[in-house]
């Protein structure tokens, strides 16, 4: 490719690069699934600094025209003929689930993704990350960050989490309406330690527990291993079922409520601002504590309303995240804000599970917040992730039966395909697993596998992963039994 530059016109060199590629792309002189010229290639060609290049690639991308994959470049994408719809037709029986008895094992499913992801050439719609694409920056950032916290390495560090990384949460969070003090917050090993510390602090075995149903299943588990019974409130278009709440919270005393306020996983479904105050009203009423785990909430295409912590007076709801889900999870760096009385006990208790969580990825987490990177992937993930969402939506309307329903999600991972009663869902995720399309069943996400026939689908996926996937998806529940 050779781009002819005007250097003596007043327009960046960068956006003469970036508005000459988009015509090539508006006149079809590039086609979608085209490879573009390396970020050295183009530099070559077009006699510029690497940096102009990879900054006119990062606009093209952000305007929905290019995507990077890992270690192979930069690709023109599919470029949407319709926009699909708008409105959700998702509306599921409003059923209350109970278990019996413990049937969720985290072990098993975590086994299973471990082995889907080992596969090689297999269309992976059950992941539950977000992609690696556009981390160029990440060797860069840790290798500073690890000189940075060299003298850390060898001393006490306090429980809590780094001072420096704290402040910077708490300034991040103020940004959601969320307006607390370092002095709240406990950097914790991904989410997931702050739920099995929560359980510990506020569940005894043989106390009621509120879930949405569906829910994420990794705290289905905790439950179970606490001794706890779940309740699975049935989520609605505007979040968990306000009149079934309160009718369990009257009949059953659970201690907690636990929900994913914004971006739901599995269905991707944002709780209202109304639906959240009326929640927190009814946990104050009944003297229940809240648990929010928003570990999706920075993937959002539109704001979201402010957390039901930052509505909560009475130090009632503790708030969760994480950056596993917007940077990566293996660096195990997730977060609690707790107000109250509750902070010094929940601090002591991550003391003795395991110190404080490695110095090293607090380090590289605060690398990312200093230097703005982490405000750049947001926008490349929201980005290609609303991009990628429209593609699956459009696939799921041209491949999927007419009594399929499913959730149109203002962000995050995942949307949630409701099923008709005749598909085995069994039977769909061996068949298509033998065509070599990996999917999360959505009983997994319900107590005790039960629920309604449902699929958790991943669209932050290669564009011709989404459409192939649910093209061959389409097909198989076409086919039946
Ligand atoms: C709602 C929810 N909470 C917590 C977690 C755990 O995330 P982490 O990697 O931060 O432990 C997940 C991951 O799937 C999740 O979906």
């Amino acid at each position: 490719m050779k781009i002819a530059l005007d250097r003596e016109s007043s327009e960046p060199v960068y956006l003469q690069i970036r508005n000459r590629i988009s015509r090539l792309i508006e006149t079809g002189g590039v086609k979608p699934g085209d490879r573009l010229p390396s970020i050295r290639e183009l530099a070559r060609s077009s006699q510029v600094n690497k940096l102009t290049v990879i900054e006119a690639y990062s606009v093209l991308e952000a305007d929905g025209l290019i995507h990077a994959r890992q270690g192979a470049g930069y690709f023109i994408n599919q470029q949407l003929s319709t926009q699909p719809k708008t409105e959700s037709t998702f509306a599921p029986t409003q059923e209350v689930i109970i278990p019996e008895k413990g049937m969720n094992s985290f072990l098993d499913i975590r086994n299973a993704a471990l082995q889907a992801q080992a596969q090689k050439d297999f269309i992976n719609l059950s992941s539950g990350f977000p992609p690696a694409s556009g981390m160029d920056d990440l060797q860069r950032i840790a290798r500073r960050a690890v000189k940075e916290s060299i003298d850390d390495l060898f001393r006490q560090n306090h429980p809590q989490g780094q001072p420096k990384l704290r402040g910077q949460i708490a300034q991040l969070l103020v940004q959601h309406g969320l307006e607390i003090s370092p002095e709240n917050l406990i950097v914790t090993n991904g989410s997931m330690q702050a739920l099995a510390l929560l359980a510990q602090q506020y569940i005894q075995p043989g106390d009621w527990v509120i879930v949405e149903a569906p829910t994420f299943h990794g705290f289905l588990s905790i439950l179970e291993q606490a001794g706890a019974r779940a309740i699975g409130i049935p989520m609605t278009a505007e979040g968990m079922n306000l009149q079934l709440l309160e009718q369990y919270l009257q009949s059953h005393q659970p201690k907690l409520i636990y929900t994913i306020s914004s971006l739901h996983n599995p269905t991707g479904i944002t709780t209202s601002l109304s639906h959240r105050r009326q929640l927190l009203a009814l946990a104050d009423q009944y003297n229940c504590w809240v648990v929010e785990d928003n570990a999706y909430e920075w993937l959002a295409f539109e704001p979201t309303p402010p957390p039901i912590k930052a509505l909560d007076q009475c130090d009632r709801a503790i708030y969760l995240g994480t950056f596993s889900k917007t940077l990566m999870p293996g660096l195990r760096v997730g977060y609690m804000v707790v107000t109250g009385k509750d902070y010094q006990p929940l601090v002591e208790r991550k003391l003795l599970h395991d110190m404080h969580v490695s110095v090293v990825s607090q380090a590289i987490i605060s690398e990312y917040l200093a230097t703005g990177h982490y405000r750049r992937r947001l926008n490349h993930l929201r980005t290609i992730n609303q991009q990628n969402r429209n593609v699956m939506l459009q696939a799921l309307e041209q491949h999927f039966p007419a009594d399929a329903s499913w959730t149109i999600p203002n962000g995050g991972l995942f949307l949630w395909v409701h099923l008709p009663k005749t598909v085995a869902m069994p039977t769909l995720c061996r068949k298509a697993a033998s065509e070599k399309v990996l999917i999360s069943s959505g009983s997994a996400f319900f107590a005790d596998q039960q629920g309604y026939p449902a699929l958790r689908l991943n669209f932050a996926q290669p564009l011709e992963d989404i459409q192939r996937g649910i093209e061959i998806l389409g097909r198989l529940i076409g086919e039946g039994e």
